[in-house]
């Protein structure tokens, strides 16, 4: 008996949502069942704005960034009000399985709008994948969005050490994740910054100015051909950037007096560039691989799971199980990503914890 599967994507978009949405309509039209995109989030939910989809909507989407659903952050799914109209809305057009790609906000709508306390026997099975450019998802590698994320801002600080190199110049280079720093300290990995500033780490301000302080000084110590400096800063870092290069000059000024003029910073925040873009072919392979499973498992009856990419840590014991479909895939209970979510952005669980600490050895290492 052919079912009814509506994809949604929700909260910031992502470059790789499109493959997610194409892989899960292909695989359920490909089995005889029928697909509705559901228009700007949950707000379009409400608004029961329900589209049809086949072959010939997401045909060539794969390469595109963004998602052609639209999305919206959309507060009123806060009100139990909201969710009910949201279900009746799911119900009345006949939807089977409910797919949403979305970060820790989407699918936290998700395990609210399936909470049997809430839902009842409410019938429709739901599923979730993570998308978010800030990787700030637990119980999950990669979230969509990441590597696109990570390969455009390593692309920026390639260029940006052009033309600080030419300058003998530090660069301060803002990187968005709002609540967490994977991207910032992945990207000064991969593009050979000097050092990285994220939130896990708690420093003080006084601490982030000493540190960057320190940092120039011992590159122009040690390199008399070239002196530039990368410090690449996450978003989340509660001093405002500009602020921060504020108190490095003055502190420069105050430990070199009369030479710091010929030390120079500047601060490049790449905010939403990081977001758009076409994009990598691996977030292409991860949104299909991810929208393969979940329609899959939507099908199949499982319900208020996550689909993850190889979790990082062991799973806790029950909390989830291989794909069948996918060995790279683990379907994961719903609510036990969002505790652990929580736990991570508060620095409270291993991977936190390891995240938070995981510089202090390399600190000199990257200072060579
Ligand atoms: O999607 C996550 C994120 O990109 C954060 O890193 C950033 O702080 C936030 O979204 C920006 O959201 P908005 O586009 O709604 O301003």
């Amino acid at each position: 008996m052919p079912k009814t599967i509506a994809i949604l994507t929700s909260g910031g978009d992502s470059p790789g949502m499109n493959a997610a949405i194409r892989a899960a309509t292909m695989v359920a039209v490909a089995k005889g069942h029928r697909v509705l995109g559901v228009r700007q989030g949950y707000r379009g939910l409400l608004e029961g704005e329900l589209v049809p989809m086949g072959a010939d909507q997401v045909n060539e989407i794969l390469r595109e960034g963004g998602t052609i659903l639209h999305s919206a952050r959309c507060r009123r799914f806060h009100d139990v009000a909201s969710r009910d109209q949201a279900r009746e809305v799911l119900t009345q057009r006949g939807v089977d399985g409910l797919i949403v790609i979305g970060g820790n906000g989407s699918l936290t709508g998700l395990t609210l709008l399936s909470d049997p306390n809430e839902a009842g026997d409410w019938p429709v099975r739901c599923i979730g994948i993570p998308a978010s450019i800030d990787n700030d998802i637990a119980l999950t590698g990669l979230a969509i969005g990441v590597d696109t994320a990570m390969n455009t801002i390593v692309e920026a600080c390639d260029r940006i050490a052009d033309t600080a190199s030419a300058h003998d110049r530090t660069f301060i280079i803002e990187v968005m994740g709002r609540d967490c720093g994977y991207l910032a300290m992945t990207s000064a990995i991969a593009s050979g910054a000097n050092m990285v500033l994220f939130p896990e780490a708690s420093r003080t301000e006084e601490e982030l100015v000493s540190s960057i302080v320190k940092t120039i000084l011992t590159v122009r110590e040690r390199h008399r051909e070239n002196q530039k400096v990368v410090a690449i800063k996450a978003e989340g870092v509660p001093t405002p950037t500009e602020r921060l290069k504020s108190l490095v000059d003055a502190k420069l000024a105050e430990v070199t007096g009369e030479d710091h003029e010929d030390i120079e910073t500047r601060v490049t925040v790449l905010g939403h560039v990081v977001r758009g873009g076409r994009p990598t072919a691996f977030d292409r392979l991860l949104g299909s691989r991810l929208g393969n499973v979940a329609v899959r498992a939507a099908l199949e009856g499982e319900h208020r799971k996550m689909v993850s990419w190889l979790p990082p840590m062991d799973l806790p014991e029950g909390v989830g199980s291989r794909s069948t479909a996918d060995p790279y895939c683990y379907l994961v209970d719903l609510p036990a990503v969002l505790a652990a979510t929580k736990l991570l952005l508060e620095g409270q669980s291993p991977l936190a914890r390891w995240r938070a600490t995981a510089f202090d050895d390399l600190e000199d290492v990257f200072l060579l």
